[in-house]
């Protein structure tokens, strides 16, 4: 049960649902905002508590309603949804029912054959120590993190179906499942009579893969999508045009996703000519790529994430210029070609 602590009185804004669009997630009856905020990187339990907890709230204070967690977030492993549990007793307690709070099992997390994949096992054990570390009751979303080859796609669906039916999730995602995965999903979840609310892709305008199948199997089966790394990591803003700043994800040693390798000529090439772009737009680069991965049809959602809450303020601005001329559309894809 979360009480929020009477010393803290968090005061959201109140003009907070002013801002922020909030499109219907596929055939489904809710609806989820714009952007939304991941807490992949900058929660874990060697960051700061302040700057974690001042993200949150200049997120929810721009109406961004959607946080998304997963089991091994950190570091260490679990630590994002400690310290997001944390934000929720001092913070958001009273907030609980305008939030939608996400989190995920699938890739490793615990020692031995239960603590990756997707065997009911897995799922479900995961599923209630992520309840535990946030002090949640139940997620609103709860997702199959990755593809398992080695487990009966059946059986990660049941296991989904069932944290739906016990309680301990509202609604189920697949992330990181091809077209043709998704496909099967989508038909065995409905058999189930738990549909498939939302996939959650990688997709921003250097990786576009869920063009060329995907996204045309969520938009006929009228399921959403939660795009996440949207900026790439922080590729597309114009943080890295004169170098790599001291303290950027880039720049830090421990990072084994994105690096200053992950900035060759050729990519600075293109990123600075997509600034060109944006800045006649009036937009940030930053701005520009939210914009762009929203004008996708198929997104519900662009799934951010942030170290200082002025950048959550500068992409939450994207909404204010999400319109691109033909013109725009056909130099972005010839820079990115
Ligand atoms: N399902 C999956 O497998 C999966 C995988 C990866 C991520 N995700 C989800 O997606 C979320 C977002 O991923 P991501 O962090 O890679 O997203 P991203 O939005 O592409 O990159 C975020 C990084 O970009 C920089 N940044 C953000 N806003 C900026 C702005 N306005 N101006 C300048 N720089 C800005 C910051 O980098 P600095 O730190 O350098 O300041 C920030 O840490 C994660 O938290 C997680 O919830 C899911």
């Amino acid at each position: 049960m979360l009480t929020q602590d009477p010393n803290l009185a968090y005061q959201p804004n109140a003009d907070r649902y002013t801002r922020m669009a909030y499109p219907r997630c596929g055939a489904s009856g809710v609806r989820l905002p714009a952007l939304s905020l991941g807490l992949w990187q900058n929660f874990g339990g060697a960051d700061s508590l302040t700057n974690a907890r001042a993200m949150v709230q200049c997120a929810f204070d721009l109406g961004i309603t959607q946080f998304d967690l997963a089991n091994n977030y950190g570091p260490p492993y679990g630590s994002a949804e400690t310290t997001f549990g944390e934000i929720l007793r001092r913070d958001l307690a009273p907030f609980r029912d305008e939030l939608i709070i996400t989190s995920k099992a699938g890739y490793d997390m615990w020692p031995g054959p239960y603590g990756i994949g997707g065997s009911r096992k897995y799922l479900v054990a995961s599923c209630d120590q992520s309840l535990k570390r946030t002090g949640l009751e139940y997620f609103d979303i709860f997702y199959s993190h990755c593809m398992d080859p080695d487990t009966p796609l059946e059986e990660t669906m049941q296991a989904l179906d069932y944290i739906v039916r016990s309680g301990r999730a509202l609604y189920v995602g697949i992330s990181n499942y091809d077209a043709e995965q998704t496909q099967n999903a989508i038909a065995i979840l409905k058999s189930l009579g738990t549909p498939l609310l939302v996939h959650q892709p990688r997709y921003n305008m250097l990786d576009r893969w869920i063009e060329d199948g995907l996204t045309e199997v969520l938009r006929q089966e009228r399921v959403g999508a939660v795009v996440f790394s949207p900026l790439a990591q922080g590729l597309l803003t114009n943080k890295y045009l004169d170098g790599v700043p001291a303290g950027s994800r880039a720049s830090r040693p421990e990072q084994i996703y994105f690096s200053e390798q992950d900035i060759s000529a050729p990519m600075l090439t293109k990123v600075k000519a997509l600034n060109e772009i944006a800045v006649a737009r009036g937009q940030t680069l930053a701005q520009m790529a939210l914009a762009w991965v929203l004008n996708n049809e198929a997104v519900t959602s662009a799934l951010i994430g942030a170290s200082r809450p002025e950048q959550i303020e500068d992409s939450v601005s994207a909404l204010n210029n999400r319109e691109f001329s033909e013109q725009e559309l056909a130099r972005i894809d010839t820079i990115l070609k």
